[in-house]
């Protein structure tokens, strides 16, 4: 995989101190897992080091449910071999951390939630005019290219700022090239028709619209990241973390959002006590900013 450095150019020593830090944590969770997964800690250090993705924010039994088949497959009885072995593998290792996170995504997900956002919150957004859009964890980009969509059918794209990023560094890469096998997406969504051209089979985004969105491979929880957007997604990708990293990052979204920015989560997502966050409720999933 294009992305994979060998280890040693990786700053690991400096990023494992750093990450030392969080052994507590990834002891409790760990203790919980099984007490006999003697390893398993230390695996997940390295593991959070050498992948640059704090594991430790995403819920840890998940995880280690799927590991352990990993590990089996990989013919390996301890955490301490399988690092070994993925030392060994550089494109073991790089599959292994695509697979850290799930990339399923889909054109206008769960339409409904689209219809509201279109019809009732869009309108309201930026005095109607261009507008400032962040998708976090935009997998493969057919989250922020769905909003170009529906801005450039209002008039309003000229002058918008949309941005999608991820972590996944194979999704960013196809998100920036706009090409969808069919397979992936069965057919080209209507809605996309004037926007796509059958290629094979697959089918690719016209160029305006590609250029449209900026991406960046970043993971969400290294830095700081900027505020005073009208828009951020963060959908389905909540679930996969746990209680304490939701919270830290519904804090960190809500306050980069400008008053009356909106926040829009999963279908399945909820934002807990949106008040102490300083938004308000428009629909179980959409939340506005209310605090200055
Ligand atoms: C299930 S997909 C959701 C895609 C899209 N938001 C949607 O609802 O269709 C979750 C995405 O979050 C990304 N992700 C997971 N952890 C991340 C992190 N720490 N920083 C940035 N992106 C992350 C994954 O790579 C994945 O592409």
């Amino acid at each position: 995989m294009d992305n994979f450095k060998p280890l040693a150019a990786t700053g690991l020593p400096a990023r494992v101190a750093k990450l030392s830090a969080l052994v507590p944590r990834g002891e409790a969770v760990a203790e919980a897992i099984d007490e006999a997964e003697a390893g398993w800690n230390g695996f997940c250090l390295w593991l959070a080091a050498a992948s640059g993705i704090d594991i430790f924010a995403y819920k840890l039994h998940q995880l280690h449910q799927r590991l352990v088949i990993r590990r089996q497959l990989a013919g390996v009885e301890s955490w301490a071999d399988y690092r070994c072995h993925l030392l060994d593998r550089p494109q073991a290792f790089a599959r292994l951390r695509e697979s850290l996170v799930t990339s399923v995504s889909g054109f206008f997900r769960d339409p409904e939630q689209w219809q509201v956002l279109e019809g009732r919150v869009l309108p309201q957004l930026a005095g109607g005019g261009p507008l400032s859009a962040w998708s976090v964890g935009c997998a493969m980009g057919q989250e922020p290219y769905s909003l170009a969509v529906c801005l450039n059918e209002a008039g309003r794209l000229a002058g918008s700022k949309l941005v999608g990023s991820d972590c996944s560094a194979m999704a960013i890469e196809q998100a920036r090239r706009g090409v969808y096998r069919s397979a992936l997406e069965k057919t080209i969504p209507e809605r996309l028709h004037p926007y796509a051209q059958a290629a094979g089979d697959a089918y690719a985004l016209c160029e305006p619209l590609r250029r449209a969105v900026q991406f960046r491979c970043e993971d969400v929880f290294s830095r700081p990241f900027a505020g005073g957007w009208d828009l951020i997604f963060c959908r389905n990708f909540l679930i996969y973390l746990n209680e304490g990293a939701q919270r830290r990052l519904l804090r960190r979204l809500a306050h980069a959002l400008r008053p009356g920015g909106v926040l829009f989560v999963g279908r399945s997502e909820r934002v807990t006590q949106p008040e102490v966050l300083g938004l308000a409720v428009a629909t179980p999933y959409l939340y506005r900013r209310v605090a200055p």
